[in-house]
């Protein structure tokens, strides 16, 4: 029998593969798909204080190997996230939610009033690229350590936290170090690599409205730097700091990478969104015929045992 169960401080994920936090999971409808699926937990968009319209459209397109987005955060705002939390839980899955502020007193704010929820896990997205006139929190790492910081003192809830891609070493070391400092119980690698730019050479054009064409990509593309940040901070981390791989999974040999680069549990976002709710059993399976080739039985008979040439 092979086993692609996992486990988060404690929470029981009855395989390691659930939707990333982004697309097709802002409303209850949405959710309750994720739910019905073969997805072993059910994320929730990112949410604000308040509701958000997000950015004008067209902003998300399929491309080709992935996809551009500059959605903004088109959220139902918080509280409508803390109302259907019992309504999903009919599903027996872990119910995360993902939480955006825009400063700390807002995340703060949005932990708290998570606490008294029956939430199961809280990812904390330091990484959203599409704030026009925001940086992202996770490039600034004072801001970030502070932050985190505060989420080891105020979550009761195990917690992680969504980060951007890093692209240089002395920059995994400097987020690691905070991280060890402050002991999330997971980190989510990655989001998409922030403002991308993709054009219609026809029409002369960019192909989504928001900031000029630039938004986040997904996909293929960016399946190499996802899993450079899941070694580089397998290679840095405390081993009880879990890493959730995400980036350019479509297939179980993508989902098989990311695990032997030491990933604990997968999300899919653009296969997710390109695909919908099958992709989840589609690559669950692909996963297993891998592991059932190589003689594997469980994760952890591979997990992070990716070879280096001497
Ligand atoms: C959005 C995009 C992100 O990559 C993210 O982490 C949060 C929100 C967005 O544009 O909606």
């Amino acid at each position: 029998m092979i086993d692609i169960s996992a486990e988060i401080s404690g929470i029981h994920f009855n395989s390691c593969i659930y939707n990333a936090s982004g697309p097709l999971d802002a409303t209850l409808d949405e959710l309750n798909n994720i739910g019905y699926s073969n997805a072993c937990g059910i994320l929730m968009k990112s949410c604000t204080i308040l509701p958000r319209e997000g950015n004008p459209e067209p902003r998300y397109k399929d491309i080709d190997g992935g996809s551009i987005n500059s959605m903004g955060l088109p959220n139902m705002g918080y509280k409508y996230y803390l109302d259907i939390i019992p309504s999903l839980m009919k599903f027996n899955k872990p119910v995360i939610a993902s939480i955006a502020g825009q400063n700390l007193d807002e995340y703060k704010q949005m932990i708290e009033a998570f606490n008294s929820s029956k939430v199961d896990i809280l990812e904390i997205n330091l990484s959203c690229p599409n704030i026009v006139g925001k940086p992202q929190i996770g490039y600034d790492f004072e801001m970030s350590e502070e932050i985190i910081k505060m989420c080891r003192e105020v979550s009761k809830k195990p917690w992680g936290l969504k980060l951007p891609p890093y692209f240089d070493f002395v920059h995994f070391e400097q987020m690691a170090s905070i991280l060890n400092g402050s002991k999330p119980d997971f980190i989510v690698c990655i989001n998409s690599i922030g403002n991308a730019l993709f054009i219609d050479w026809e029409k002369e054009q960019v192909v989504i409205k928001p900031k000029g064409g630039f938004g986040g990509l997904g996909g293929k593309y960016i399946k190499p730097t996802a899993l450079a940040n899941v070694r580089k901070f397998y290679e840095l981390l405390n081993k009880n700091i879990k890493i959730i791989g995400v980036g350019g999974i479509y297939t179980g040999v993508d989902a098989f990478e990311f695990i032997l680069s030491g990933a604990s549990l997968l999300q899919l976002g653009t296969s997710f969104a390109q695909e919908g709710p099958k992709v989840f059993q589609r690559v669950s399976e692909e996963l297993k015929s891998v592991m059932i080739q190589k003689g594997y039985q469980n994760l952890q008979d591979f997990k992070g045992k990716l070879k280096v040439i001497d």
